[in-house]
């Protein structure tokens, strides 16, 4: 087995993560429930905001500064930079609801060391909360995190789920997953930042978390902080687990000692029928 790195340096890159988010965050809070111009990127439902981009110059500017050599892969810059050192960044998670004036959005940054996440940070700046995790722990504002899952019958669900996109993917099968999951799980709420979602569970405030097509930034750090809070975090492409799970689209995440395992075969089949979909969707 490969040794990880030492602890102390993923400590290090959780302290550079946390710097970025804090150098971002007071313009952000600035431009809440501001006036300012949405403009819309893959479909009509996807918006973004000229502060995404100018916050992930800032949150780049301060990583590529602390962490000379880095690259990084943001959601609105995308690839720049090489090296074994790579951050993952979402500048805003829950755009849709930053813009609109909904406080659940937040800054998530995730180091990734020779393609393993190593520290991540969760910085929800409205409620001023700090989820972060490295190789020793997971911490809200310093103190240790520690998630716990109740039964389905009793679990309370968060997703973002289902939106046009997931139905454009699935189908009439989005809305018979839906239905299933009102049944089975005591409450199930959509909600709008899948990395918030995660960090949620982590603290033990929600039991499960599920996303179809959602990319690394979406989740790479909230599920670093989930895992360190005694959680899990599984991943599928074409409905195969992926490995780092961080690099899969679709996923389902959940508190320590649950097993959703209805819910973890309904992605996996949500997962395979997303393929499907666009093999026969394909032209010859
Ligand atoms: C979105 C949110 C949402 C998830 C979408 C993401 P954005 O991120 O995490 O919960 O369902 O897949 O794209 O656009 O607000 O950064
Ligand atoms: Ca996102
Ligand atoms: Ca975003």
């Amino acid at each position: 087995m490969i040794p990880g790195p030492a602890p102390a340096r993923t400590a290090e890159l959780r302290v550079a993560a946390e710097r970025a988010a804090r150098a971002a965050a007071p313009a952000l809070l600035a431009a809440f429930r501001s006036d300012m111009a949405v403009a819309t990127k893959r479909d009509a439902h996807d918006v973004v905001t000229e502060h995404d981009r100018r916050a992930e110059g800032v949150i780049s500017e301060v990583l590529v500064g602390l962490e000379p050599g880095s690259a990084v892969l943001g959601e609105e810059g995308g690839s720049t930079g090489g090296g074994r050192l790579r951050w993952i960044v979402d500048p805003i998670d829950g755009t849709a609801n930053f813009a609109r004036g909904l406080a659940y959005w937040c800054i998530s940054i995730a180091a990734e060391l020779d393609g393993e996440v190593v520290a991540g940070v969760v910085l929800d700046p409205v409620a001023d909360h700090l989820f972060a995790a490295d190789a020793e722990g997971a911490w809200l504002d310093g103190v240790p995190l520690r998630s716990a899952s109740l039964p389905d019958e009793q679990a309370t669900l968060l997703t973002s789920f289902p939106v046009q996109h997931d139905v454009d993917l699935l189908g009439d099968a989005a809305f018979d997953l839906l239905r299933g999951v009102t049944e089975r799980y005591r409450h199930h709420h959509s909600l709008g930042s899948g990395a918030l979602n995660l960090v949620h569970v982590a603290a033990g405030w929600s039991d499960a978390t599920t996303g179809f097509d959602t990319a690394p930034w979406d989740v790479a750090a909230g599920a670093l902080v989930l895992e360190r809070a005694g959680g899990w975090f599984r991943g599928f492409r074409a409905g195969e687990a992926v490995l780092p799970s961080h690099l899969a689209p679709d996923y389902v995440a959940s508190g320590r000692g649950g097993a959703h395992e209805w819910l973890v075969e309904q992605v996996r089949a949500g997962s395979a029928r997303i393929a499907d979909e666009a093999r026969t969707a394909r032209p010859a």
